[in-house]
């Protein structure tokens, strides 16, 4: 089975560090709600580093703690949902920042799930011998989408950065993926463009129905539906994955799930009769970072020694589309 292996891993942190009773003095919250409710306690955010800026900070840190050369890297994935640029995608300037001239870039927008995703593109790409090595950067300023006056979402964000170096390996690799697009309205953020030209026919406009509501100009979010979806689709996909490895649950060594809410992660935790000792958790020290929570764990684990080479390690995420994404691999 061609598998994959990280080689090297970076991060990048805001240094505006914002604790929960920060929140308490713009909206009616408290530490203890948010601590009870979430488990989070602090969050990085932006004090206006771009996100692109903050990708590429974090693949420095991955090539140089990796010692590998910019120029031998062959593709950028770039995810994130909030990305400076509709076009150029944020891996061009990613690539652009880091001077890795030779790789192909391109972005990809599966929200929280984004890395899983990208991580299961790269094994993909690397099933074939002209991509050796893939850079993954996943970036999310989402202090620039959330609404800091809704008490029930804002608190629950931060920004950051993560980065890995993937190449392939001879040894176990396993996923699963799932969307739903029927359940969109569940979390989304509406691009502020709209078509407005000089030729516009109104007697033209197709009859539709407008999928996402109500109106928002940040990232909306139905808090109570998505933790439902999100306590089904984890263990959902942390099984399938391991059934299509012909491996069992307790033969995962470490698990590192998306970093939403650690209720999420308990219950996730009991219905696949994992010990919680076994589910990776930073979520108190930076929030949700959307598809930046995983890569950032992964470098935590790496630059921490907590994993031997050879150990078995899932990742799992899921979030807006909705979507949903579990990888088994060795470390
Ligand atoms: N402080 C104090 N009270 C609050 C706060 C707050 N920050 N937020 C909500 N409340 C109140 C509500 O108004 C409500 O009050 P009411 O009973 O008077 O109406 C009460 O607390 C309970 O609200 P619930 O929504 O039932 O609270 P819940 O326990 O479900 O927690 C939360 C809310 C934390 C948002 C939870 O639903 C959750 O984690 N959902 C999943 C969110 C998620 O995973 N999002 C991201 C996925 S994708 C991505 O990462 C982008």
């Amino acid at each position: 089975m061609k598998g994959i292996k990280i080689v090297a891993t970076g991060k990048y942190l805001p240094r505006n560090i914002v604790s929960n009773n920060d929140f308490s003095e713009i909206v009616e919250t408290s530490d203890e709600w948010i601590s009870q409710r979430t488990g989070m306690k602090n969050r990085h955010l932006s004090s206006g580093e771009p996100t692109w800026l903050m990708g590429s900070l974090a693949a420095q840190d991955a090539l140089s703690s990796g010692g590998i050369d910019p120029l031998d890297i062959d593709l950028i994935l770039v995810t994130s949902v909030t990305s400076d640029y509709m076009t150029p995608s944020a891996a061009c300037l990613v690539q652009a920042h880091i001077g890795a001239q030779n790789a192909i870039c391109m972005d990809v927008n599966a929200a929280c799930s984004g890395f899983v995703y990208a991580l299961d593109m790269a094994r993909r790409y690397l099933c074939f011998d002209d991509i050796r090595r893939v850079l993954i950067v996943s970036s999310e300023t989402l202090s620039k989408i959330t609404d800091y006056t809704d008490r029930a979402s804002c608190v629950l964000f931060g920004d950051a950065a993560g980065a890995c170096v993937v190449e392939a390996a001879d040894s176990l690799y396993s996923s699963d993926l799932g969307s739903d697009g029927t359940k969109a309205q569940l979390l989304y953020c509406k691009n502020p463009f709209q078509v407005k030209h000089p030729f516009m026919k109104p007697e033209l406009v197709p009859e539709y129905d407008e999928i996402i509501s109500p109106e928002t100009e940040f990232l909306y979010m139905d808090g109570r539906e998505v933790y439902k979806f999100a306590v089904k689709a984890l263990p959902k996909a942390i099984g399938a994955a391991c059934e299509k490895a012909g491996i069992r649950v307790e033969d995962i060594d470490l698990i590192i799930p998306h970093q939403a809410n650690i209720r999420i992660v308990e219950t996730a935790a009991r219905t696949l009769g994992v010990p919680m000792g076994k589910m990776y958790v930073n979520l108190e020290k930076y929030g949700n970072t959307s598809s930046a929570c995983i890569p950032m764990c992964l470098d935590e684990i790496s630059k921490g020694g907590l994993l031997k080479r050879g150990q078995t390690v899932a990742v799992v995420g899921f979030g807006a589309g909705v979507t949903y994404a579990a990888a088994i691999f060795k470390w």
